[in-house]
């Protein structure tokens, strides 16, 4: 959440005046909002439901995944990356991320067996995965290609949007994201029918507003229907959202020409898939060792991403524990269908993921920061790489003043 502000504020009331709080037939903020989302993403669909959880549920039913099937998921994510692959009756499989912090495709190739259908490439942070690598091993397996873009709001992969690229994508519009309106998400794909099923998961009763689709025949499932509210905030939140990346990337772009030179005492920026495309939520150093990320971290303000506490396979609890669903019958660790896949897991099976993610660290780009921040940030990166990766002694009073790590930004617990 980067801006929020009187133009939000004025859209919601003029909803709650016109006591226009449904979507169909009442008010038109959320339809508004879908078509407009959906031009900006350059495809036909967007549909809104209530959350990024729901919305990749309602992808992963829509393409049709299902009890027999594996899905392939990389070890850094949020956990609604796999439980949304519980939720439908799969499998996760879980795979090393490289490098670049997002799934690496030499993992995705190695574990495709006879049961794996689908992977979801995940756009962690906002930085893009390898699309072409991924979207040429799915053509080879036949697999479909789910994109969680729930980090990924604004940005994309060599000139195009994320939530475009693979078969169909998932986005989140929770507080912490790039757009917001508070909780939120929803669906983007192309096809018609992926859109139908998509819409059918979201409200099993949209038909009855919005019409019936013949080639496609409705089933049960839980509504996470998006209000008007949600709708009004999400249609001034994406005026603001290229403004908002365009000044991120010129900070990022800043920053990374400014350090350059620091690569020579071990401070190297992080491999990207496309920097220029990318969301540029932050600048991405992959230090010497985690021993170093710890010691750059105690001087600097910024956050080591394998310690955010939360998104990494080895914190999802109930999917090490096997609990797939509340219910045990309904639990796909147990169910014959499952036989086949692949489901034993451990905290140290992507110990590769682990090593990278304890010894990379993420700076926060900001679109409110001022040139004076953005050249202390500079400075002061140039003054914890000089004493953790050269062991130049420093008085304190080198470090100019910055603003404390952005919590929220990323998405951790904020004190108090
Ligand atoms: C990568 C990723 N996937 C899925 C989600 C789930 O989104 P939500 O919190 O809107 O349910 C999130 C949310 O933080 C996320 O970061």
């Amino acid at each position: 959440m980067y801006q929020v502000g009187q133009e939000e504020i004025d859209a919601v009331t003029r909803v709650i005046r016109a006591n226009a709080l449904f979507r169909y037939g009442v008010g038109h903020e959320c339809e508004r909002f879908e078509s407009r989302y959906a031009e900006h993403l350059g495809l036909k669909h967007f549909a809104l439901a209530a959350s990024g959880s729901n919305a990749l549920a309602a992808a992963m039913t829509a393409v049709g995944l299902g009890p027999g099937d594996e899905v392939i998921i990389p070890a850094h994510t949020y956990m609604a990356t796999a439980t949304s692959v519980l939720s439908v009756g799969a499998i996760p499989l879980i795979v090393d991320i490289d490098e670049t912090i997002t799934i690496d495709p030499k993992a995705i190739e190695a574990a495709i067996g006879p049961r794996t259908r689908a992977v979801v490439p995940v756009h962690m942070w906002g930085a893009a995965c390898d699309m072409d690598a991924i979207m040429a091993i799915a053509e080879r397996h036949d697999l479909i290609v789910i994109e969680d873009a729930c980090q990924g709001v604004g940005g994309g992969y060599k000139g195009r949007k994320f939530g475009a690229l693979g078969h169909i994508g998932a986005f989140s519009f929770n507080y912490f994201k790039n757009m917001t309106c508070g909780e939120g998400g929803g669906v983007a794909v192309n096809d018609d029918v992926l859109a139908e099923r998509a819409r059918c998961a979201i409200d099993p009763c949209h038909f009855y507003w919005q019409g019936r689709n013949d080639d496609v025949k409705p089933f049960s499932g839980n509504g996470a229907r998006a209000s008007e509210l949600m709708g009004a905030m999400l249609n001034v939140q994406l005026d603001r959202l290229d403004g908002m990346i365009q000044a991120m990337r010129a900070e990022k772009t800043a920053i990374l020409e400014a350090t350059r030179a620091l690569g020579n005492l071990g401070l190297k920026a992080t491999p990207m898939n496309s920097p220029e495309s990318d969301c540029s939520a932050q600048v991405m150093y992959s230090l010497p060792s985690a021993e170093a990320a710890r010691r750059f971290s105690e001087l600097f303000p910024c956050v080591i991403i394998g310690k955010t506490g939360r998104h990494t396979y080895t914190e999802w609890d109930q999917v090490l524990m096997g609990a797939g669903a509340a219910h045990p019958a309904m639990n796909p660790f147990n169910m014959p269908a499952n036989a086949e896949c692949r489901k034993t897991y451990s905290k140290d099976m992507c110990a590769r993921s682990l090593e990278i993610l304890d010894r990379t660290i993420m700076v926060a780009t900001d679109p409110k920061h001022t040139a004076d921040e953005i050249a202390d940030i500079i400075h002061n990166i140039g003054v914890a790489a000089r004493v953790t990766l050269a062991a130049t002694p420093v008085e304190d009073a080198e470090f100019r003043k910055t603003r404390p790590v952005d919590a929220q930004k990323f998405d951790l617990k904020v004190d108090g």
